[in-house]
């Protein structure tokens, strides 16, 4: 044949296509998350979520130490507290898990590590909603007031990045004004600008026993929409959001692209339990090649336009040459 151009030229062996390669994955492109308990001497795997655990703050701190040895050096905390109220008030208490797992963090790998806390109260209200719940309603405004008092819990044990997810409208402008208004001008937000009301959150609610009454269509996004995650994702920027996220990643791919082309900041996507649980239950049934899958999933990410990805695979896909 004569052909002018043989695009297999570039693929012709590993060498070649490393030089011409558009797209990797790098540690430093992942956060990495964990629930955080109560007590101490707590390491317990999630049911829903093979490879994942409990743990409480002194096996956090070994497992996060563990982690910056392969150049993970960036942290989520989710705060699983013994109890549960209407409010979430437990989200406040001196020595939650949060602020605990920051100051211990903290304390010992100083500025080698990020620390970065979930700001949402489904995890501490008795019916798991994100926010207030007043005659059945998710009410919006002294939710908002919950949560930036919550965020300020954080700043004050020293956190570098809080990360609101709860999806109610003016939350990060308020938690903004709170910050600044009490000093911490320097930590960051991280927003969860297009959330969507998402099966794949499943072993998440599992894991921090969360599953709401009724469901969180009032404000999380309706799978449907797509101009919708630039609405947000502006509105999050205005009031101040440093970062801007899109969850969950896998069924989201266009959004990440779309909010890519429209934002200049960092933009991440979460790669949540649902999507992890699926291809970790595939390759312990046997039915697929982790490794492959994972790589595979990791890139799609970067190459939709997400420059930071948080994922429960980092560990592993760092320790065994997964990417
Ligand atoms: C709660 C929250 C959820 C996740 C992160 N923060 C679940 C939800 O909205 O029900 C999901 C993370 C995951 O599935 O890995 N605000
Ligand atoms: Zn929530």
């Amino acid at each position: 044949m004569n052909l002018l151009d043989r695009p297999r030229r570039l693929r012709t062996n590993p060498a070649m296509r490393e030089l011409t390669a558009e797209t990797s994955v790098e540690a430093r492109h992942l956060i990495t998350p964990h629930f955080v308990v109560e007590g101490s001497g707590v390491r317990e795997e999630i049911g829903s979520m093979p490879g994942v655990h409990h743990v409480s703050v002194d096996n956090l701190v070994k497992e996060v130490g563990e982690d910056l040895k392969l150049g993970l050096k960036s942290h989520l905390m989710f705060g699983i507290p013994n109890d549960k109220d209407e409010h979430g008030d437990s989200a406040l208490a001196a020595g939650n898990p949060c602020e605990a797992g920051v100051k211990a963090l903290k304390k010992e790998f100083g500025d080698d590590v990020i620390t970065i806390t979930d700001v949402c109260l489904c995890a501490y209200t008795s019916h798991g909603h994100c926010g207030f719940l007043e005659n059945g309603k998710v009410v919006n405004d002294p939710s908002v007031e919950q949560l930036a008092k919550m965020a300020l819990n954080h700043a004050q044990a020293g956190v570098d990045i809080v990360s609101p997810s709860d999806m109610m409208d003016g939350r990060v402008g308020a938690i903004r004004d709170k910050l600044d208004s009490e000093g911490f001008t320097d930590t960051a937000i991280l927003a969860y600008s297009a959330k969507y009301a998402s099966a794949y959150y499943g072993p998440f609610r599992d894991a921090c026993d969360s599953a709401p009454q009724g469901d969180r269509k009032s404000y999380q996004m309706d799978p449907r929409n797509g101009r919708e995650a630039i609405i947000e994702t502006l509105l999050d920027l205005q009031e101040g959001a440093d970062m801007v996220m899109v969850k969950p990643a896998l069924a989201y791919l266009d959004i990440i692209r779309r909010v890519r082309e429209e934002v200049l900041c960092p933009v991440v996507c979460y790669n949540v339990s649902g999507e992890y649980s699926l291809v970790k239950n595939a390759a312990v049934a046997g039915l697929a090649d982790e490794a492959a899958m994972v790589r595979e999933n990791l890139l799609a990410f970067r190459r939709a336009g997400a420059d930071i990805i948080i994922t429960y695979h980092g560990r592993e896909a760092l320790t065994k040459g997964w990417i």
